[in-house]
């Protein structure tokens, strides 16, 4: 047994189950976004809830992505990549961001590159562009950090959440 083994069951007596976990982390909400990039002139790009603002000075954000996932490799290889931040109406696009068996920019999905080359999706709630600063392994996924060198805001009132397994919108208390 590790030391933070013991320490796990001095707390609970046994392991956190697996349905225990996801159900508890299902109950917080996140707001959706699309981390886009380009690698040999191909755009690859990954629906993500795991988005955090890190630190303001320097400008950092992070994401988390699953080791496993078959976009990352291409991903990681590019000089930069973009944060879609999704408004409440683009929850097909996360759904679609999250197959394996459709081709991800074709039509329906409306985008452009950016200035740098990291597609852009249309209609999203804001975009920021970031440039790779840091990457460090972390359990089954890796830990991604970025810095920003632009951030634009398109329309801020109206996010997508998900939560419980489930998209929705936002309401603001009066
Ligand atoms: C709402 C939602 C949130 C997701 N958040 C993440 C995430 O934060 N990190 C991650 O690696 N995968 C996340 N995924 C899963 C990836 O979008 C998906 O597994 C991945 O794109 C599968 O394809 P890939 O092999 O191209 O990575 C999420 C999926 C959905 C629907």
């Amino acid at each position: 047994m590790t030391e933070s083994q013991r320490a796990v069951a001095a707390v609970s007596g046994s392991p956190v189950d697996a349905d225990g976990f996801r159900q508890a982390l299902a109950v917080h909400a996140a707001g959706v976004v699309i981390i886009t990039a380009q690698t040999d002139g191909i755009p690859t790009g990954l629906t993500a809830t795991s988005f955090s603002s890190v630190s303001l000075d320097p400008p950092l954000v992070s994401f988390y992505v699953d080791r496993s996932s078959t976009t990352w490799p291409a991903m990681r290889s590019a000089d930069h990549f973009a944060v879609n931040v999704l408004a409440s109406d683009q929850a097909d696009l996360a759904v679609r961001f999250a197959r394996k068996d459709v081709d991800r920019f074709a039509e329906p999905t409306r985008w452009r590159p950016g200035p740098l080359g990291a597609p852009l999706l249309k209609d999203v709630s804001a975009h920021l562009i970031c440039l790779p600063h840091d990457t460090v392994d972390v359990g089954d996924h890796i830990l991604v950090v970025g810095l920003v060198a632009d951030a634009r805001v398109h329309s801020p009132g109206r996010p997508l959440i998900y939560h419980q397994g489930r998209f929705g919108r936002f309401f603001a208390y009066p």
